[in-house]
Order: C-alpha cells, then structure tokens, then sequence
C-alpha cells in the first residue's frame, strides 16, 4: 500500500520548492556550465547537478525505499512499485541564458520507470523565477497555486496556439524544424517555450492550446503530463514508433483529433533522420 496521491503531491511540492529556490539563487550567484551531453549545445550546469543532488537526499530522507530516476544521476531501484521521477532544472539554456522559463519537475510514478506503463499519482513543477507552482495528483485535478486549471476547449486547429521543441542532435532538429514549417500555415501560431515540462503546465492554464514534441526524456515530462491530462486534455503517444519517434501530443480532446491526422501527414511529407545511438 502506498500513501494517497495528495499525500505524496505535498511531498513533490515541498521538495520542489526548496528545490526550485535554491536553483533561483544559485542563477543569481551566475552559472557554471559542468558538462556538455548530446551535443556541444546540450549542456549541464553546476545547478543542475546540485539541485538534483538536493531533492534526492531530501527523497532519500523522507521515503527511503522508493526508486529513483533524474536526468543527472544513477537510476536506484526502489523497493516500495514507487519512483521519483527527477528533472532538478527543465529548461537549462533558459536558465543558462536568464530567461524566466526553467523549472523543477518532480513526479512520483507507479510501476515500471517507462513512461508507456507507468501510472503517475502526483507531479509538482516550480518555476522559481516567476514564482509558479503547477500541480497535480491523480483524480484531484490540476493546480497554479490555488487555482484549478482547464485547458482550453473548443478551440479549432486554424486557430490553436501551440508549443512545441527541438531536441539536441543537428539531423534531428532540422526535421524537427521542417515539421514545424509545414505546420506553421495550419495553426495561429507557435511557440518554442524551451522547457517541456512547462509547455505541459502551458496547456494545463490555457497559456498554449496544444503542445507536441518529438524524443523528450522521461524527466522532461512526468509531472507536466500527469498536471495537463488533470486539468482536462488528453496526452498520447509516449512510445516511439517505427521510425524512433519518441511522440508526446498534449491538447483538448477535440483539438487532439483534428491535429493528429495533421501530423501524421507531416511525418509522411518529412521523413525522420535515422537517430544516433
Ligand atoms: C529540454 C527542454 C526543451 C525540450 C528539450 C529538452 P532540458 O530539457 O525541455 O524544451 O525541447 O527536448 O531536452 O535539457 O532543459 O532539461
């Protein structure tokens, strides 16, 4: 037996805070960049590994026996069905860079550390910079402080503001791009926020109608998932399919239906690079 969800979601959020205040300080303070990862422009900071460090002994000390699993340390085990599912800093080249969109995303997941089978009971994601806090635990719906959230209904794809990103690897983000020229002529408009988890939260607050991205990591999009699909969209296609693509696609019901063909005609017209190991 595991606590309530709502009992974990205080846990997620109390971590998330400490952690997302010391990441806001420590940007303050200026930023080092540790280590470069997929690619020169694929970094990791001083901060992102401090922080990471932060909310795992914090995890370690409340729940022990729980698994975790963070973009920047060691995968552990747990022994309890629960995982803590870790992005300390979301959005780096924000945060390298001093734009207020980067955040702390904390989720606790059941079952196996893969997103295609897992079921996530709670998930806070603290953006320290301009002092938001989007949560949600599982049948208690979606929240901005105290505000309940509701994505946007009703709203055709000729007029959706949708999100989007690119990931690391040049042949990658280059398709990634020419699915987003094709795209373009068929929406309002779109955004590229820079931090998954909050383009999740985005469409959670009716800040985006919809939000599609192509090879994010388990991390990037835990808690924004479980918060988005709580405040009423629906949120599919985790898995990669045969050419790799490791799709997430977050909008209302409606608007999902109608963009789904749209992309899949752009996945024809635009084939996707053979991905790098
Ligand atoms: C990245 C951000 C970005 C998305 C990339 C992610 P990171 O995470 O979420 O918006 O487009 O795919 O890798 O590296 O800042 O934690």
């Amino acid at each position: 037996t595991y606590p309530a969800p709502t009992e974990l979601l205080d846990l997620a959020r109390t971590i998330a805070l400490t952690a997302g205040a010391l990441a806001h300080r420590r940007r303050a303070e200026g930023v080092e960049i540790a280590a470069s990862k997929s690619s020169p422009e694929d970094i990791v900071t001083a901060a992102d590994r401090e922080v990471e460090r932060h909310i795992r002994a914090l995890l370690a000390d409340a729940r022990p026996n729980d698994g975790f699993y963070g973009e920047e340390s060691d995968t552990t085990d747990g022994t309890t069905g629960l995982t803590w599912v870790v992005d300390p800093i979301d959005g780096t080249v924000n945060y390298l860079y001093g734009i207020p969109f980067y955040a702390v995303s904390i989720a606790v997941v059941q079952g196996d550390p893969d997103p295609a089978s897992w079921n996530t009971l709670a998930g806070a994601v603290v953006n320290p910079a301009l002092g938001e806090v989007f949560t949600a635990s599982e049948g208690s719906g979606a929240w901005l402080g105290d505000q309940r959230l509701h994505v946007n209904q009703d709203v055709p794809l000729s007029l959706a503001l949708a999100g989007t990103g690119f990931g690391y690897e040049a042949a990658w983000r280059v398709w990634q791009a020419n699915v987003v020229g094709g795209l373009i002529g068929q929406v309002r408009d779109i955004r590229r926020i820079g931090s998954a988890a909050l383009d999740l939260c985005s469409v959670a607050c009716g800040r985006l109608d919809l939000y599609f991205e192509c090879g994010l990591n388990p991390w990037d999009h835990a808690a924004g998932a479980l918060i988005v699909r709580e405040a009423g969209a629906r949120v599919g296609a985790l898995q990669a399919d045969a050419e790799g693509r490791d799709l997430l696609i977050a909008a209302a019901p409606r608007l999902y239906g109608q963009f789904e063909p749209v992309l899949a005609e752009l996945f024809d017209r635009f084939p996707a690079p053979v991905q790098e190991a």
